[in-house]
């Protein structure tokens, strides 16, 4: 099987662990290496969780990078639902694999850079924290965006309220100039924003249906979902927290499973009660070429029951 190059930069974070952890169950991708940039908690953190979580699939061969320790120009706001540790409690032990010496935007540079030159296939990313890393990588060397096959990030919000403020989602909100210069950089991109994550809601029977499984990678990750509960009927007209990051790489597998459109997306960078706010030109207003391919509904039964037969294979 042909298998796509792919690099995750990541903030985990509990939705993370799993996005991590569905893709290191699935033969079709080829995870070249995490990179890990403060968001849901402080860099030390976020790289010590990508390590732990790797360990948990036992891949501790997946090289993890610390990138960006702050956002680019903002004060920095970290996540408000992984808990302390960002993983919820101690359910993974320490880990014994090592942090990876250079930095996470060299490692992003010298990939790219290498398939933009065709001495390597072109590389997928999952961006599912701040967009720092990338921000910096783009405002670097531009030309690497040729090295991208496809960008998958989460974040965003455009019919839904924010997650943060009442106009922002957490990811955007967090470096919206770096998600500004990510926007414009040319890349092609898919965006997964909470308009659609807001559908991937993870109901309790799900959830105690992995556990019942009985296998380790299964009840850590019931474990930690459980932990990370945002359920609120009232918010999204049914019972279940959503799970947001998993589906980027749910994406690349079944794009089936979802819906969407191609569109120009712009971040509000100035706005005193908008700031991170992103905008998507849906009735072509601006003139603006699409940027993105956003992604607007989600067949959540079916992503669901993909995901937990992917992690019922670890074993
Ligand atoms: C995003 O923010 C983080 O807290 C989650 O991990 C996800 O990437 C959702 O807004
Ligand atoms: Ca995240």
């Amino acid at each position: 099987m042909k298998r796509r190059p792919l690099i995750i930069d990541t903030d985990p974070g509990v939705d993370d662990a799993i996005a991590i952890l569905l893709a290191l169950a699935s033969p079709e991708l080829d995870l070249l290496g995490i990179c890990a940039v403060a968001g849901n908690v402080p860099l030390a953190a976020t790289q010590d969780n990508a390590r732990r979580i790797c360990e948990l699939a036992g891949r501790p061969d997946i090289p993890v990078y610390a990138g960006c320790p702050r956002p680019m120009l903002r004060e920095q706001i970290f996540g408000k639902y992984s808990g302390v540790s960002g993983l919820g409690g101690t359910l993974l032990p320490p880990p014994s694999m090592p942090l990876m010496h250079g930095h996470a935007v060299d490692f992003l540079l010298d990939t790219l850079d290498e398939a933009a030159q065709g001495r390597r296939e072109k590389v997928t990313i999952c961006a599912i924290g701040p967009l720092t890393d990338l921000g910096v990588v783009f405002s670097m060397r531009p030309s690497v965006v040729r090295g991208i096959e496809r960008l998958v990030i989460m974040g965003g919000a455009f019919s839904a309220l924010g997650n943060r403020t009442p106009s922002a989602e957490y990811n955007i909100l967090a470096d919206p100039h770096a998600a500004r210069i990510v926007f414009s950089s040319g890349a092609p991109i898919t965006l997964a924003p909470l308009d659609m994550t807001f559908r991937a809601l993870a109901k309790p029977e799900w959830v105690a249906s992995l556990k019942a499984l009985k296998r380790r990678v299964a009840s850590v990750a019931a474990e930690l979902i459980t932990f990370y509960d945002r359920n609120d009927p009232e918010r999204y007209g049914e019972v279940g927290g959503p799970l947001h990051d998993p589906t980027t790489v749910a994406w690349l597998l079944r794009p089936e499973f979802f819906t969407g459109r191609d569109v120009f997306v712009d971040v509000d960078c100035e706005g005193h009660l908008t700031l991170g706010h992103t905008q998507a030109d849906w009735r072509g207003k601006t003139g603006c070429p699409a940027n993105a391919h956003v992604l607007t509904g989600i067949d959540a039964p079916a992503f669901f029951a993909f995901l937990k037969e992917r992690l019922a294979a670890y074993e």
